[in-house]
């Protein structure tokens, strides 16, 4: 176990399942839970086949499992389209006018698609893809706001089996630009703007900074959201709406095979360049199914809403992919939660009496600090069941959840999963599972988890280690687009034959899952994974910089904020203007959200004699806390007591 990944934590508090929730639960009972746990783990084929079951199979699959460590096939031979499964499926009876997808956006419009008609315009959409030549196997980039229009750009794009890969519309020019250069994207799908905190976010303007020059793109789609002002390239650009004059509405779903690709999605890794993490069709779909409907409990008549982004995973497995598949009412909102006023999303939960809210820990820090007189403006009556994601809830804000939002009556679900794994794999049942503030519990269906030691040996309870699992799961990902070599190193070749997940943990006694965060030096500010070297290279490529650390520091509102120590090259001043110039570069080449909350000048960073930056120091430094543990790898001395006394 490293020494930088510590558990401090100690909680006894313990919330059982209500009676009244657990009567009406789908798994009711602890008893339930494992009896079916033990099922999917003895015998997972038979666990796994009947979930499949129950989705729409163009051609019924020979095989649930072909598993060749670390290459997986799952439903093997079977043939399906996931967007005839979460559209078409649900037409036949009474849920065809039932509400698919509510949307609200910043400035407060309200739009509400029933299946039927969200079916319709995935239809019509898929039919200007086709019109455009876009075609099966493509790689597409859909660079949107939270709107209706980017869930039915991936529903259309899975529905002819073109290959999406949301950008986060967060994200810079460079970043789309680096995107489309590794999956070889020939098309762009966006809008002119979207909102945020009031003002437009030039989402075409980024597009087309990113395809200045050489690039693989033949044609982008745009959407008129924002209404501002845009270039339009002849020849390359087309408008969204013009496009669906000239296309009908029958659009048969392909059959696709059950591993043809169904989106790339990049996330940061310690190394700097993003992976495009890979998922497929039939297993993806089936765990996004089969955990929306256990975890959430989904009844029929839920308002279900999950705050993320479509840009990240949960945007696509929790807004998306996974209600619509089981037949929900999603909610999608598009801008801040503290817009115009901090009570914007207990508004909207009153307004469309939301019965089940997904959300994240670094947004309940902020609701936090907010103050509970907004939470009180509303009557947050409809909620029935809370969820959490993203990064370890502190038990202060699991209690805070549990009393001001909950009203001491939902129970929570801390779900632990990643990007890699595509769907929840750590989490309590709600009316099964007993939690404890803070713990994500036990494992999901079919999933095996361990915390092991370096040497891959289980560790006793609470003692703390890496966290692997130790079969493959159908929803695993493939691996990462153009480069399997580094999908075995990164994933596979610390434990062979064993997934590991880069995260540190420990099980107490009751077997319950403790996260303590990831081992290596991913940053996570504000919910999102930020990955050290790419901030890094982002500040050595300014003019003026020569070697860049960032690491994170505690922040209560954020998680992590980030703070980022710089040497200069000769010559150059280190000025309070040149701090903001760094900080604007960052966001120019990484995002917004990757701007270091802090820039400290130094004259030197601390390194081991092979030259590797010591973090582990820097990142006391920056909580302003004395350096302690290990420095006799450090070269330099000196370096450490200049850094401790910053230069202001
Ligand atoms: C990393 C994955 C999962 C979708 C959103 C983030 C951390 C996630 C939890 C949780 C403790 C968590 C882990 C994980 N994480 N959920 N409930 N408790 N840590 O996806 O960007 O791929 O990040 O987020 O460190 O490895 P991601």
């Amino acid at each position: 176990m490293e020494q930088n990944i510590e558990s401090h934590l100690k909680e006894n508090r313990l919330f059982k399942p209500a009676r009244a929730f657990a009567k009406k639960a789908r798994i009711g009972s602890f008893e339930e839970y494992r009896k079916l746990y033990r099922e999917s783990i003895e015998k997972p084929e038979r666990f796994w086949a009947r979930e499949a079951k129950e989705l729409a199979w163009q051609l019924p699959w020979k095989k649930v499992l072909e598993w060749k460590a670390p290459d997986a096939k799952w439903f093997v031979g079977g043939k399906l389209n996931v967007s005839e499964n979460c559209l078409d499926r649900h037409l036949d009876g009474p849920r065809r006018n039932k509400a698919a997808l509510i949307w609200e956006g910043e400035p407060g419009e309200k739009r509400i698609f029933t299946y039927q008609q969200l079916h319709r315009d995935v239809c019509r959409f898929a039919n200007v893809l086709k019109r455009n030549k876009i075609k099966k196997g493509d790689r597409v980039i859909i660079y949107m706001p939270n709107v209706p229009e980017a869930a039915i750009a991936m529903l259309a794009c899975a529905r002819i089996g073109a290959i999406h890969s949301v950008v986060f519309g967060g994200f810079s020019a460079e970043s789309i630009r680096g995107r489309i250069a590794d999956c070889g994207a020939t098309a762009v799908i966006t809008a002119d703007g979207g909102y945020r905190r009031g003002t437009i976010v030039p989402l075409k303007q980024n597009v087309d900074a990113a395809l200045a020059g050489k690039t693989t793109v033949k044609r982008v789609i745009v959407f008129r959201r924002a209404g501002n002002e845009i270039h339009i390239e002849e020849g390359r650009d087309v408008w969204w709406h013009r496009e669906l004059e000239y296309v009908g509405a029958k659009c048969d779903p392909v059959a696709l095979e059950s591993e043809h690709p169904l989106y790339i999605l990049y996330t940061s890794g310690s190394t700097g360049k993003p992976k495009g993490i890979l998922h497929t069709t039939g297993g993806y779909l089936v765990g996004s199914y089969v955990t929306t409907k256990y975890v959430f409990d989904l009844r029929e008549e839920d308002v279900y809403w999950c705050t993320a982004d479509v840009g990240w995973v949960t945007g696509h497995s929790y807004v998306i992919y996974g209600p619509l598949a089981n037949g929900a009412t999603t909610l999608m909102y598009e801008g801040a939660p503290n817009w115009p006023e901090p009570d914007r999303f207990w508004r909207i939960i009153e307004e469309y009496a939301v019965s089940i809210l997904y959300t994240a820990p670094t947004a309940i820090r902020a609701f936090i600090t907010w103050g509970d007189q907004w939470v009180k403006k509303h009557d947050l009556s409809s909620l029935r069941l809370l969820g959490s994601v993203g990064e370890p809830i502190n038990p202060e804000a699991w209690m805070w959840y549990h009393d001001k939002i909950g009203g001491g009556r939902c129970p929570i679900v801390d779900t632990w999963w990643q990007t890699e794994t595509g769907v929840i794999m750590i989490t309590p049942l709600p009316g099964a599972i007993p939690t404890k503030p803070g713990s994500a519990t036990l494992p999901f269906f079919g999933v095996d988890p361990a915390v092991v030691d370096a040497k891959g040996n289980e560790v006793p309870p609470n003692v703390g280690g890496k966290l692997i699992v130790r079969r493959p799961w159908p929803s695993m990902l493939r691996g990462i687009y153009g480069d399997q070599a580094r999908y075995r190193k990164q994933y596979w070749s610390e434990y062979p034959g064993r997934y590991f997940t880069g995260d540190g943990a420990r099980r107490d006694k009751d077997g319950y899952f403790w996260i303590v965060g990831r081992i290596d030096d991913v940053l996570n500010v504000a919910g999102h994974r930020l990955g050290t070297s790419e901030i890094e290279s982002a500040l050595v490529s300014h003019a003026k910089v020569g070697e860049a650390a960032a690491v994170g520091r505690p922040d209560e509102l954020k998680g992590q904020g980030l703070v980022v120590f710089v040497t200069l090259k000769a010559g150059a001043k280190p000025t309070p203007r040149l701090k903001e110039e760094l900080r604007a570069h960052v966001g120019k080449q990484i995002g917004a959200i990757a701007k270091p909350d802090e820039v400290r000048f130094a004259e030197a960073l601390p390194k081991t004699r092979s030259g590797k930056i010591m973090r582990r120091l820097l990142k006391e430094i920056a909580a302003g806390k004395a350096v302690t543990g290990d420095t006799t790898t450090l070269e330099d001395f000196s370096v450490l007591a200049k850094l401790a006394s910053p230069e202001e």
